[in-house]
């Protein structure tokens, strides 16, 4: 309650229409796209806000001159997606000192102090991690290849961002349990297609022949490692012999790419954050407490039924296997 009470003074600028700065990480993927495109049809003047919406280009240093213009411009909340998890105290400090709330949206923060954010809500991503991983195992399993030596790639996301941290961390500890998998290479994709294309491009060169997996860390560096394995004369897919690529954001070009078979498996990154971003503020508005940290339910898609369930600590995830009518 009493955070509450800080936040509508905070807002409280005796006008109607509520003023929210957003600091979006930037244009990297079509996932982000999706998220931009859902804060800014929530936050429009339809609804009684005034968006005021920076793209930082994936630098932080960009962010941090955002969030600073927006405590110039007196904004009511600021509404921050960060590029990577540290480096936000300071910044984050002269909000507070500002007197304006700050939601975490997607990614997380890494502060030392949790007061210097009101409320996050976004993405369990070491469950991702895990659940891709698990459906891994399980697959293997079931194309009686669980004894084989399985040889991994990891074309991870932008380093340090929590989609990365988590979904990296997910991998690893699979990669560990198993005595009979390797990782063969583990480098950062960016989030990006053309990033995606070029580091799987160069790990082809080196070890092309002994790849067995590919874990894109999101659906745009899939994008780019398929067209690169393909064009270096391999093929993708989930039977022996061929490079399996895994992937995660289900996004509309993602599903499509699973439903053709390229992705074997698509983990859900739910990127539609306005409306929850604004259940938040609204709450605030009314003087309610609100969750400090509330992860989004996600699914999973496989292009076949060979896994339609993983057991990560003790509960169930359902693996859906792909259909035209769930990607229209
Ligand atoms: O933080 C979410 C991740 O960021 C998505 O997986 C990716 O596509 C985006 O760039």
């Amino acid at each position: 309650a009493g955070l509450s009470a800080v936040n509508v003074m905070a807002a409280d600028d005796g006008g109607d229409t509520i003023t929210v700065g957003f600091s979006q990480v930037g244009a990297e993927s079509d996932w982000r796209t999706a998220n931009t495109e859902s804060m800014k049809s929530t936050f429009s003047e339809e609804n009684g806000y005034e968006l005021i919406f920076d793209d930082a280009q994936q630098k932080q240093e960009n962010q941090l001159t955002a969030i600073r213009n927006f405590i110039q411009q007196e904004v009511d909340y600021i509404v921050l997606a960060p590029v990577t998890e540290t480096g936000w105290d300071t910044v984050l400090q002269e909000a507070k000192d500002a007197g304006i709330p700050v939601i975490i949206v997607d990614r997380m923060v890494d502060v030392s102090d949790d007061s210097l954010y009101t409320a996050w809500v976004g993405s369990n991503f070491k469950l991702e991690g895990q659940k891709a991983m698990a459906w891994l195992d399980a697959y293997l399993e079931a194309k009686g290849r669980g004894d084989e030596e399985i040889n991994l790639v990891d074309i991870q996301g932008t380093i340090g961002a929590s989609a990365q941290i988590g979904r990296t961390e997910g991998f690893d500890e699979a990669v560990e349990a198993h005595d009979n998998w390797t990782t063969l290479a583990q480098q950062s994709g960016e989030f990006t297609q053309a990033k995606g294309q070029e580091v799987m491009e160069s790990i082809l060169k080196q070890s092309g022949d002994d790849i067995d997996v590919v874990y894109c860390e999101n659906d745009n560096e899939a994008f780019g490692a398929i067209d690169a394995i393909k064009a270096a004369g391999y093929e993708v897919g989930g039977e022996e012999g061929q490079i399996l690529v895994m992937s995660f954001d289900t996004t509309n070009a993602g599903l499509t790419q699973t439903l053709s078979g390229e992705i074997t498996c698509d983990t859900e990154c739910n990127p539609l954050h306005g409306p929850r971003v604004e259940e938040i503020i609204q709450k605030l508005e009314a003087g309610e407490d609100v969750d400090k940290q509330a992860y989004v339910d996600e699914v999973a898609f496989a292009a076949d039924d060979t896994v339609t369930k993983v057991t990560i600590d003790g509960t169930d995830y359902d693996i859906t296997p792909i259909t035209q009518e769930i990607i229209d």
